[in-house]
């Protein structure tokens, strides 16, 4: 196997405290600590300098359409728009067609990413059989076929027995729950934020409470399971509240953002582009400002993209009717490095180690640092770099994008996994 010596970027491993200039190398896929002691004979060398290097970017909130609508993205179509946004390694959702619930799945999932050989995909197993939300799904067979955690993403479990129930066996298998907080009654019709804008605008709006009342439900159940509850695309100052009360209490609880909560807010819907439809919705200024500070403080512990690809015909309904998503993993540092970074709001550290060792520990994976022995998974990113977003140049099979048009600060040059050079910016 080849050898890789990544020269002179300044490297940024949260996980060992690390950020200064040095050499990354990679032999036979692993990283190896001790670059003045090795062999530099015959590695393949990338100058890395004026760049940041960071441990292989980790997303664990994706959704890859397969199977059921490989039109909007396949599990081959979302691992490379994964290495082209600098993901090195991905959690898919279950909320597939039919809906990822069995260890035949789990197996599917990770040989379809096998044979597309770019990013690692993980396969997220649903929570309820057939995400019905009726009965627990298969979880130990799910587990022993590779699921890294349990979601009904898209929705919430209605049902506070069986997500007790689930949660017992999480706990049993060592996996955390994610859980997607939207109580379905009170979310039922609605299509953006609650708020004296949804009623200027004229259009059915879905309160900050349907998400704060599961989330205050699930911390709950995690206090009396033990369980690992992870809060999936957080987007209110009270869940941020609550999220922030249940750690303090010592509750098993991690929350995620995504990009588009912390950069947009529901004044963007008075363009009445279903764009910028998505679920949990866009929210006020100051619940975004609240997500913010929390991902700043570490209150929040994790970026997802929650990449949503969607057919343009379907997308491009008006709002009632449109689905809710929009697709990030070719925007995210772009658009981090744009809105936080650049405006001084979340420190370049914080930001890499979100994407990097924070996920990795909830979902326990062993990568997300570049320390001795470990998979040889790199991140390069030109922080000074400008681009237009263009969704037509994406890798991805959906153009579902907020950001089309725009010019974006930061950018991932080149990706590495396992030691092996899997995007490079032409
Ligand atoms: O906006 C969203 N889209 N939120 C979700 O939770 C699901 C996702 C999808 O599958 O399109
Ligand atoms: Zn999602």
């Amino acid at each position: 196997m080849s050898s890789i010596l990544i020269k002179q970027g300044r490297i940024i491993d949260p996980a060992r405290g690390i950020d200064g200039v040095g050499d990354v190398l990679i032999r036979d896929g692993k990283v190896v600590a001790d670059v003045a002691g090795a062999d530099l004979n015959g590695v393949e060398v990338l100058d890395a300098s004026g760049k940041i290097v960071t441990p292989g970017l980790i997303d664990m909130h994706v959704h890859f359409r397969e199977p059921g609508m490989e039109e909007e993205e396949t599990i081959a179509s979302g691992a490379e728009a994964a290495v082209a946004g600098g993901f090195t390694t991905v959690a898919c959702m279950p909320n597939t067609a039919p809906a990822l619930d069995s260890e035949a799945h789990m197996n599917f999932v990770l040989r379809e990413a096998k044979v597309a050989g770019l990013a690692e995909v993980l396969p997220v197993g649903a929570i309820t059989a057939g995400r019905k939300g009726q009965e627990m799904a298969e979880m130990a067979n799910m587990a022993r076929g590779g699921a890294v955690a349990f979601s009904d993403d898209g929705t919430s479990v209605p049902s506070a027995a069986v997500l007790k129930q689930a949660m017992l066996y999480a706990k049993m298998l060592d996996k955390p729950i994610l859980e997607h907080c939207d109580e379905p009654t009170l979310a039922e019709g609605g299509v953006m934020n609650e708020s004296f804008v949804s009623t200027t605008l004229g259009l059915p709006g879905i309160p900050a409470e349907a998400e704060e009342i599961i989330v205050a439900r699930d911390i709950y159940l995690a206090k009396l399971t033990g369980a690992h509850l992870h809060v999936q695309h957080i987007s209110t100052r009270g869940s941020v509240d609550l999220i922030r009360r249940a750690k303090e209490a010592g509750i098993r609880v991690t929350a995620e953002v995504c990009p588009h909560h912390l950069a947009l807010t529901h004044d963007n819907l008075k363009s009445f582009d279903p764009v910028y439809k998505v679920a949990p919705p866009l929210r006020a200024r100051e619940d975004v400002d609240a997500c913010i500070d929390a991902l700043a403080d570490g209150t929040i512990d994790v970026i997802a993209s929650d990449h949503a690809p969607h057919l343009r015909e379907e997308k491009e309904l008006e709002l009632a009717y449109a689905p809710c998503g929009l697709i990030g993993l070719e925007t995210t540092v772009g658009v981090l490095f744009t809105e936080l970074l650049d405006k001084g709001r979340v420190t370049l550290n914080r930001l890499i180690e979100a994407m990097t060792c924070a996920p990795d520990k909830i979902l326990k994976l062993n990568r997300g640092t570049l320390a001795d022995g470990v998979v040889g998974n790199v991140t390069i990113i030109d922080p000074e770099m400008k681009w237009m977003v263009d969704p037509a140049k994406f890798k991805s099979k959906s153009a579902n994008c907020p950001w089309a048009g725009q010019e974006l600060k930061g950018r991932v040059c080149a990706t590495v996994v396992a030691g092996r050079i899997v995007f490079r910016l032409p």
